[in-house]
């Protein structure tokens, strides 16, 4: 570690591992900005879907993502959202979240012209320091000059079962079985694609988060980042 505390933290790993909720409470804790890129990666399959797109046109879907207007802005709802996610003048901050567009991202995030347009993007504002960025390729590509790495895992059944738990409480419906499957479906996809996979970087910590709970995780990370 280069700097205590740590300025440019990167958190990874495979969807539903906790990253996203811990990232949120240690950028609350040290006063620095979150930022979730798989907002990113899911806002362009959202404007694709929406429009009707061939999902499987690389060209097209790359000229979109290079054009995107996605705004991620403060929240003004308090419906458990950690920001707004704005495309055109529509809140979609659920919308991207739908089973439509889990099922479809890991495709449309494979890309590479789509990659380059949003982790450019993530690199910049990275690059500003005091930021918890949370994603699949922070500690590897977008940022790999992290100040501290960590990578988090837990088994597929334990994560599906937090992504069910998550929808049920926002009330929603929710189908263990088909999360369980679309979720092992987008890590093979994510840590099989050429460009920037899912992975740990060497210097990552790594942490299984199975028996730990929720808590346990952000003690351990925010243990990393004290002086
Ligand atoms: O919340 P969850 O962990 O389920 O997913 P997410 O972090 O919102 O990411 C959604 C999808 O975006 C992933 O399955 C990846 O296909 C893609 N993604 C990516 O390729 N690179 C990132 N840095 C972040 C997300």
């Amino acid at each position: 570690m280069t700097k205590t505390p740590p300025s440019i933290i990167a958190l990874d790993g495979p969807a539903a591992s906790g990253k996203s909720t811990v990232g949120r409470r240690l950028a609350n804790a040290l006063g620095y900005l979150f930022f979730d890129t798989g907002i990113m990666y899911r806002a362009v399959t959202w404007i694709a879907l929406n429009r009707d797109m061939n999902l499987r046109d690389e060209e097209a879907i790359t000229q979109m993502a290079q054009s995107a207007q996605i705004d991620v802005r403060p929240p003004t709802q308090a419906d458990g959202r950690a920001f707004d996610v704005i495309i055109g003048e529509k809140d979609v901050t659920w919308e991207v979240r739908s089973g439509d567009v889990d099922a479809n991202v890991s495709l449309v995030s494979a890309y590479a012209g789509v990659r380059k347009a949003l982790s450019e993007k993530q690199r910049r504002i990275g690059l500003r320091g005091r930021v918890v960025m949370v994603g699949r390729d922070i500690g590897t590509v977008v940022l790999p000059e992290a100040d501290l790495k960590v990578y988090m895992d837990a088994s597929a059944e334990e994560r599906a079962r937090r992504r069910y738990d998550e929808i049920i409480e926002r009330g929603e419906k929710a189908d263990y079985e088909e999360i369980f499957n679309t979720m092992i479906e987008r890590d093979r996809l994510d840590s099989t694609r050429a460009v920037a996979p899912l992975k740990p970087a060497d210097d990552a910590i790594f942490i299984n988060t199975d028996e730990l709970s929720e808590n346990q995780v952000y003690e351990r990370v925010l243990a990393m980042c004290a002086p």
